[in-house]
């Protein structure tokens, strides 16, 4: 079947193997997970299950970091829409990096770009937004000595001198080959990956010399650390590094968590009732009948409230193993897996909802502003 990957669409059911093969990505082999075990002593379950499963440079990154050369992190998020656990996903990893290994991080929030790409929103709409995201991202535990969100348009100054330095250097055919923009497509389109471009090299600008930067993102975002790597070196600048994941599956058949198609989401905003309705609705890879269940038992590979156990929310190999079995085998039911999911991701939510609450007075602590 066809699917179709770029920064803002994402259709069909992705190939990652071709997908991989099409943007020239490399697989995390189980070299390199021996490697990021020898430095941290373990690994974390996603990348264990390959939920992150392809990078550029990781390599680099860790022999670096071994010399004593750290490196620093950047990721980001667009802000269109509230958070949903699929873009949670990605960011609990990037925390869960800093912490081990002891690194800043730089997390930017794309007011402008979801302003230029989404016709119906203003920018006051995505400005909004963005300061909502900056809260759920705070409430995922980023550590606030050594972590600073970006909102572009409120660190615009900063930004702007570094991004027309990116822009110089990339032609229109380049950026229409990359991205697939159209004579139609409005100039702040075409100018907008320079400005993603620049906290792949922020820090090296501030601490005046080149400091390895590793990208954790989703993959449909590699288009744009294309560019940068291509263009960053022009301007005397390292190639940043990058982590990519899989995207995480929406509710309903086919496709992945979109906010906005918001039936195929939960949001952190979701309460615990819309949790249970949305996963008691979700794609399931359970069998027809109770007896052809109990006989043939259900499949767990296509089945989205296990995905997202696997995705996030069950960290326990074992235990999610045993689950898997137990429903390959019809020993667990549709209905009884669907409990288990509904359970584990409205313990989640409750307890976020807490920090996300605290976090509002934490945000000046973490904003970069000009
Ligand atoms: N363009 C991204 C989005 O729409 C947001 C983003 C900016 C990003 N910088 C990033 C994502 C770095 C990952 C890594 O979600």
């Amino acid at each position: 079947m066809a699917f179709k990957v770029t920064p803002w669409e994402v259709e069909g059911d992705i190939d990652y193997e071709k997908l991989i093969k099409k943007f020239g990505l490399d697989l995390i082999e189980d070299n390199i997970l021996k490697k990021i075990k020898d430095i941290t002593g373990d690994n974390h379950f996603m990348l264990q299950r390959k939920i992150f499963f392809a990078h550029r440079d990781l390599d680099f990154i860790l022999k670096e970091y071994k010399k004593g050369n750290k490196f620093y992190l950047y990721t980001g998020r667009g802000p269109s829409e509230n958070l949903h656990l699929g873009h949670l996903m990605p960011l609990k990893f990037t925390k869960y990096i800093q912490e081990k290994f002891g690194v800043k991080c730089y997390i930017q929030l794309t007011d402008d770009e979801k302003f230029l790409f989404k016709d119906k929103l203003s920018l006051e709409d995505t400005k909004k937004m963005a300061y909502e995201n900056a809260l759920d991202i705070i409430a995922l535990g980023f550590n606030k000595k050594n972590t600073k969100i970006i909102i572009d348009t409120e660190y615009a100054k900063t930004l702007y001198n570094h991004a027309i330095k990116v822009a110089k250097k990339i032609t229109f055919s380049t950026a229409k080959a990359v991205f697939g923009f159209k004579n139609s497509s409005n100039i702040g389109q075409i100018f907008y990956t320079s400005m993603q471009a620049v906290p792949a090299f922020l820090e090296s600008e501030k601490k005046g010399k080149n400091i390895p930067c590793l990208i954790p993102h989703g993959v449909d975002q590699d288009p744009h650390f294309r560019v940068s790597r291509d263009v960053l070196p022009k301007l005397g600048y390292m190639k940043p590094a990058s982590i990519q994941c899989k995207l995480m599956p929406g509710l309903l058949e086919g496709g992945k968590m979109s906010a906005s198609v918001p039936k195929s989401a939960i949001f952190t905003t979701d309460s615990p009732k819309q949790v249970q309705d949305k996963i008691q609705n979700a794609f399931s890879g359970g069998k027809e009948t109770l007896k052809e269940h109990r006989e043939k038992g259900g499949n767990p590979d296509i089945d989205i409230p296990f995905q997202y156990l696997k995705f996030f929310f069950e960290p326990d190999n074992k235990r999610l193993k045993k689950i898997e079995e137990d429903y390959r085998e019809g020993k667990i039911l549709t209905g009884e897996l669907k409990q288990i999911t509904v359970e584990k991701i409205n313990n989640f939510l409750e307890k976020h909802r807490k920090e996300r609450e605290k976090a509002k007075k934490k945000l000046d602590n973490f904003l970069l502003k000009d």
